[in-house]
Formats: structure tokens, C-alpha cells, sequence
């Protein structure tokens, strides 16, 4: 028995219901609606014919043998490189430099591993001339020029790569299908036959989705549980840095990041990414915090400028960190230093723009705020790391020990940090000063 099953998906936001609306109820949207038919009868056969359970011991585990990309700081986002099987999503902004860095890799793999790159956007002359501007070597690449989703698929099959690239998921289509590409339901249709493709085979895949900070390009969004790993691209127009940022991983740790540096010759890989994020000059209203980024501290400055305000309300602006950790540091400065801050505007940057979310800034944001405000320089050569507690007190922090460890090797001479253990004290004599305070105010009365 076939019967045909319908569901209507909002090429918007991706969200599924089974009547037809004007308007998503998920997103608000309007007439961005579309009816797709799903098969029931292979539903219901898939069903049928599953397998069986089977007792957990009796599941033989081998390791995962993973190949690299070719960049220590791409293998470090995925885990520890290419997982053969998996699928990748790689997201960013249209111009970031996904299909550089995705062509790089494919060269540098391409010299142990069969490897197929799929350009659906642009043509293989285009490719061509970005390659010879990377020159990369290309032992056993292969280059696909194609949109048509049935025949990328004939191609992988006959081919076989261990490795193969889709640049873009958005250029490529399903002829099955009405709706045009880069939609939500092509998107979706696409990515899900060829991870099918992909596991079958036990062929890594990368994706590439174009995603846009406001969401606008909703598409590969909705891939993100779909596929086994996904990362993001990204960076800013006026820099040079680009950061790869693993949002989830099913072999690997999340909140992994890899920094590069996008020059003319393509991608290159920072190999001390402190050093980018901080300036070590000792001025009012900077200090240096070290953030726990997946596995790895990295040492940023963190920027305050604080103003006699011109508003009935004062201003207040971050970039890097959330402006609600904001107010809640100024409500606890406040309260537990006792200075007045609502006459006053208050901006807060990160170095180079870097985006924060690990809690032991607080301390360092805190203490950049009343430096400026007071316009004397924090104690010079000092780092801070610390979680604020709405009472006053320092919080501890996850992994301090190698953030001081960082400290130590950026040649950071003071410190000031929540109280320790005393073997990690210990540990660190003679090479760094360690100041263990307990609340914000030993943190000012120390620092300023
Ligand atoms: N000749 C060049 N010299 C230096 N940098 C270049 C040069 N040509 C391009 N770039 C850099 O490469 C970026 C484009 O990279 P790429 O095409 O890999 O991005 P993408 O994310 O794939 O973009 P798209 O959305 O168009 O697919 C440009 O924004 C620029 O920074
Ligand atoms: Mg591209
Ligand atoms: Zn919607």
C-alpha cells in the first residue's frame, strides 16, 4: 500500500507542521510555506525490515583511525582530524574564506587520501586560478564541476574518495523536486542523501553553508542536527584573522577554535594565538585575561572606556563580550567597591574583537572599568582571571592551572586569581607572582 504523506516546512526558519499556514508560526514569516510529499509506504518499510537489537558487548569497537586535514588547527576543531564517514557542516559568511581553506585542505590531504572537490558555484576555471594563487599540489584531487544532485552522486559513487567536498550545499539540487535551490526543502533533501551516501561508503564528507550572522540564510541551520560535526567560519572584513569555531561535534569537544590568518597566498595557521589578542602595554582602562577556549588558554585584553555621561540613560556597549555579564559587573562594582557608576558611559572591547564566554573574564572586565574610570594604569605585567559572584566574591575557574601555565609562557610576571590549591601554588614559584584574593574588593585594592 502507497499513500502519500503531506508536510509543509517553512523555508525560513526549516520548522514542520502538518497543515498548510499564511503565515510560520514558528518565525512569523509570511507565505514562506512550501508542501513537500513524503513517501510513508519506504517509511513504513524501513521499519519492517530494521534490525535486530543486539547485546552491547557483542559490538566490536574499533578506534577511530582519523586522517589529517593538513592544518594542525583545523584537526584540533574536528577533534583531532577527519573522521572517515563523518559528515562536516562548514558554515560562514559569504566571502570568508570557506572555499580557501576547504581547497587548501583538499591539496595537502590529496597526498595520502583520494580526494573529490565538488564546485557547484563556481566555475573549474575560477577554481583553477584560485588554486595556482594558493599553490598547492594536487596529487590525487579531483575537481567535479556540477549542481545537479543525481549526478554528484553517480560521480562519488564511481570514484570513491576517501574525502569528498560539496561547495555549496545551497548551489546544488534534487531534480525530484519543485522548489529551487538554496531552499530549506533542498537543502535539507540534498544534505540527507548524501550523508546516507557518505555513511554507506565510508566517505568523509564536507559541506559547505553559507550562514549569515542575522540567521538570513536559514538552510544549513537546519542541517546542524543532521550532521556530525559542524563548524564556523569566521572573522570581520578589516582584519586579516579568520577563527574556526567547532559548535558541535560528535567525535571531538565543542568550543574547540583554530585561528588563521587570511594572506594573499591563502590561509596560514597562527601558531601563538595570544600574541594576537593582546598588546601588553600598560595604559588605564586595559588589563589581560586568560579564557579557556575548548582545550587551549588563550590571553586577550580586554578594553574599557569609561565616560562622564551626556544621556538621561548612560550608554553601555560591548564588543566580545554579552552586554548582560556587562551589567552585571557594573551592578556588582557598585554594590561591593561602592563607586557610582549610573552617571557614567561604559565600552567594553575585547582584542581584536574576540568573542568571550568563559566567566573568568569578569575580573579583568571589572578591573579595565575602574582603571579607566580612575584613569590610573592596573598593575603593570598582571593578568586576571576570576568569575564575579553577584555577592562580591571571586568565583573559581575551570582550568586554572593552564591558564597560569599560559601566563607563565607569555612571560606574564603577575597574576591575580581566585584562591587555590596549594600544590598548584606550589607548582608555580619562582616563575610567576600569584595573588589569591577572595572578592572584587582585595582584586582593586591589589591591582589599582
Ligand atoms: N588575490 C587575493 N589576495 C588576497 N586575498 C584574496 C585574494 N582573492 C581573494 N582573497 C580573499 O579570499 C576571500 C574569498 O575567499 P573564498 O572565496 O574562499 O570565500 P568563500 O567563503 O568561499 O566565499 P563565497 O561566499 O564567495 O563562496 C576574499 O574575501 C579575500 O579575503
Ligand atoms: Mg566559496
Ligand atoms: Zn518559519
Amino acid at each position: 500500500m502507497s499513500s502519500k504523506l503531506s508536510i509543509f516546512i517553512c523555508q525560513n526558519c526549516g520548522s514542520e507542521t502538518s497543515q498548510y499556514f499564511g503565515r510560520c508560526l514558528n518565525c512569523n514569516s509570511w507565505n514562506s510555506i512550501v508542501e513537500e510529499i513524503k513517501n510513508k509506504r519506504s517509511n513504513y518499510q524501513e521499519i519492517t525490515n530494521s534490525k535486530k537489537s543486539i547485546p552491547f558487548n557483542e559490538i566490536s569497537s574499533k578506534k577511530i583511525s582519523r586522517f589529517t586535514s593538513g592544518f594542525r588547527e583545523f584537526d584540533r576543531v574536528l577533534g583531532g582530524g577527519i573522521v572517515p564517514g563523518s559528515v562536516v557542516l562548514l558554515g560562514g559568511e559569504p566571502g570568508i574564506g570557506k572555499s580557501t581553506i576547504v581547497l587548501q585542505s583538499a591539496g595537502k590531504i590529496s597526498l595520502n587520501e583520494k580526494v573529490l572537490y565538488i564546485t557547484a558555484e563556481e566555475s573549474l576555471e575560477q577554481v583553477k586560478i584560485r588554486w595556482e594563487r594558493l599553490n598547492q599540489s594536487s596529487i590525487n584531487l579531483k575537481i567535479f564541476a556540477e549542481t545537479n544532485l543525481s549526478l554528484i552522486i553517480e560521480e562519488i559513487k564511481r570514484l570513491k574518495p576517501s574525502f569528498a567536498i560539496i561547495d555549496s550545499i545551497q548551489a546544488i539540487h534534487n531534480h525530484e523536486m519543485q522548489s529551487s535551490p538554496g531552499s530549506v526543502s533542498q537543502v535539507r533533501a540534498c544534505s540527507s542523501e548524501l550523508q546516507n551516501l557518505a555513511k554507506e561508503n565510508n566517505i568523509a564528507l564536507l559541506i559547505i553553508g553559507h550562514v549569515t550572522k542575522d540567521g538570513a540564510l536559514a538552510g544549513p541551520k537546519t542541517l546542524e542536527h543532521l550532521v556530525d560535526t559542524v563548524i564556523n567560519f569566521e572573522g570581520d572584513n578589516i582584519s586579516s584573522h579568520r577563527l574556526l569555531r567547532s559548535i558541535k561535534n560528535r567525535f571531538g569537544s565543542t568550543f574547540e577554535i583554530g585561528i588563521f590568518e587570511m594572506l594573499e597566498e591563502g590561509l596560514r595557521e597562527i601558531k601563538n594565538p595570544s600574541s594576537i589578542f593582546t598588546n601588553k602595554e600598560n595604559i588605564s582602562g586595559v588589563t589581560t585575561t586568560i579564557t579557556n577556549e575548548g582545550t587551549r588558554p588563550l590571553a586577550v585584553d580586554i578594553q574599557a572606556l569609561v565616560n562622564k555621561t551626556f544621556y538621561s540613560n548612560p550608554r553601555r556597549t560591548t564588543t566580545g563580550i554579552s552586554i548582560n555579564r556587562l551589567h552585571q559587573i557594573l551592578a556588582v562594582i557598585e554594590k561591593h567597591v561602592g563607586i557610582r557608576l549610573s552617571e557614567f558611559d561604559c565600552y567594553i572591547a575585547t582584542g581584536g574583537g574576540f568573542e568571550i564566554n568563559d566567566p573568568s573574564s569578569d575580573l579583568g572586565v571589572a578591573i579595565s572599568i575602574l582603571s579607566s574610570l580612575k584613569n590610573i594604569p592596573p598593575l603593570a605585567n598582571c593578568s586576571f582571571i576570576g568569575e564575579l559572584g553577584l555577592s562580591g566574591q571571586v568565583r573559581k575557574s575551570n582550568n586554572l592551572r593552564t591558564k597560569i601555565e599560559e601566563a607563565v609562557r607569555l612571560g606574564i610576571k603577575n597574576i591575580v586569581v581566585p584562591k587555590l590549591e596549594e600544590e598548584i601554588n606550589n607548582n608555580f614559584q619562582n616563575l610567576i607572582n600569584i595573588k589569591e584574593i577572595s572578592n572584587i574588593k582585595e582584586a582593586v585594592e591589589y591591582s589599582l
